[in-house]
């Protein structure tokens, strides 16, 4: 396993291009299942989670080549309708080929995703949305057995505990699309990545209005067809690059990037004294003065997201003055506390909320990822300590951001990595 070893100190300055979002890119890749005809889908990060997607449809009967950022899907021979443990467990997100699976075969049997470390996450909003739409659903040795003679477009509510669900909305939109008649989802999800994926279905012949707002309406149709389509620009990383900027006091401008997508964090960003210059398709982050501290509650699309919950609080945590961060998402996300803490940071967990006491400097360490973002926390955590940072398990990381220690090279930062 590698490390990253990170020597901090040094202000990042300079251009740097986002990639395609990964949470936009998992799921379109499972809607290619819903036709035999190819498919195209560029500007597609080369990420640990994208081949782990391609892994899975191939194994359901999926050709795919991946080249420079483009991939090309075509069908082999009949699908196959189970999507096996092995796989489906080491990646939540494969959970979302049990919708076209059963949008196309009428049947699925898909291994139920583990919990991870951010919490139990569910799946019953899947499971209700798809048996609204007529289908019979068991779970068997680990499996989701679901299938269904025919589907019928239903009208459902889709909201949880927390607020919609990203990847329960896609399950269910992939399924109504070849059922018969019409569907309504209330409390869909509204993120964008939501609207990239019924931007391509459309393309494939769907019929779906209402996508990016709480109620989406489908019109089920007979088939669906290859398509092409570009991946929209990640707003997470282009929102962890934004804090790479603020947190060593640098001055990076990112492009590929659209900040209609974050408005809710530019918004708490520039609340904190950040200067936000937008451009057509980039934009420029820096800082003249300190930053203040800044409370931040995450929420559902448009709110703050939970994706960036992490990278913020290793920005406050060296912003002088009290912070509260609030998760409302995954009440639990807070891995990354105790790891900044053994960085000097001085956080205390309160249930759902990490009160934020800003320390002048935090000391390099060496410290542990243990998902995602809180992996990219403490990367952005080790540019700005002094001394040297080790982050282990950065297998985390590469689920999600495109090389990221070569672009944060490119800024300046001293960044490398080693073998554990
Ligand atoms: C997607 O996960 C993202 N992953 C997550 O990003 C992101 O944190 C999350 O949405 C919220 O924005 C992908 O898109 C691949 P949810 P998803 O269903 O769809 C509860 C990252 O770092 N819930 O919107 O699985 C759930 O427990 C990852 O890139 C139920 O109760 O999340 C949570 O509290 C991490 N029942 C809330 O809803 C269900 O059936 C929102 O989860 C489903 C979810």
């Amino acid at each position: 396993m590698d490390k990253l070893v990170i020597e901090g100190g040094i202000r990042l300055k300079g251009e740097v291009t986002v990639s395609g979002a990964k949470n936009s890119v998992l799921p379109i890749l499972a809607a290619t299942l819903l036709t035999d005809e190819p498919c195209i889908i560029k500007c597609v990060p080369n990420l640990r989670n994208t081949n782990t997607m391609l892994k899975i449809l191939r194994s359901l009967g999926k050709n795919s080549d991946f080249d420079k950022g483009i991939v090309n899907i075509t069908s082999t021979k009949n699908l196959n309708f189970t999507a096996d443990y092995k796989l489906v467990s080491t990646m939540r997100a494969s959970f979302c080929v049990l919708g076209p699976l059963l949008g196309r075969l009428k049947k699925a049997k898909v291994s139920l995703p583990g919990g991870c470390i951010i919490g139990v996450r569910p799946v019953d909003l899947h499971l209700k949305g798809i048996k609204s739409l007529g289908a019979s659903v068991s779970v068997e040795s680990g499996y989701v057995v679901a299938k269904a003679n025919r589907l019928k477009g239903s009208h459902m509510y889709l909201g949880g505990a927390y607020g919609s669900s990203v990847l329960a909305t896609d399950n269910v939109m992939m399924a109504a699309v070849l059922a018969q008649g019409e569907t309504i989802i209330e409390s869909a999800a509204c993120e964008p990545e939501v609207v990239d994926l019924a931007e391509f279905l459309i393309k494939m012949g769907a019929k779906i209005k209402g996508h990016g707002t709480p109620i989406i309406e489908i019109e089920g149709v007979k088939q669906l067809y290859g398509a092409t389509h570009t991946i929209i620009p990640d707003r997470i990383e282009a929102g962890t690059l934004m804090i790479a900027s603020l947190i060593t006091k640098g001055d990076i401008t990112l492009k590929n990037v659209l900040c209609q997508h974050l408005g809710a964090l530019i918004d708490k960003l520039q609340e904190a004294g950040a200067l936000i210059v937008k451009t057509n398709g980039s934009v420029r982050v820096y800082l003249k003065r300190r930053l203040k501290p800044i409370n931040v509650t995450t929420l559902p699309y448009p709110g703050l997201p939970t994706d960036m919950q992490a990278q913020i609080m290793s920005l406050m945590a060296v912003t002088p003055g009290i912070s509260v961060i609030t998760e409302k998402v995954y009440p639990d996300r807070f891995m990354h506390v105790a790891e900044l803490n053994r960085m000097g940071a001085h956080i205390q967990r309160e249930g759902p909320h990490a009160i934020v006491e800003g320390v002048r400097e935090l000391t390099g360490a060496p410290v542990m990822a243990s998902d995602l973002r809180a992996s990219a926390s403490l990367v952005l955590a080790g540019l700005v300590a002094r001394g040297e940072t080790q982050v282990s398990r950065i297998y985390h990381l590469e689920r999600g951001y495109e090389n990221i220690e070569a672009k944060l090279q490119s800024l300046g930062a001293k960044i490398w990595r080693e073998k554990e």
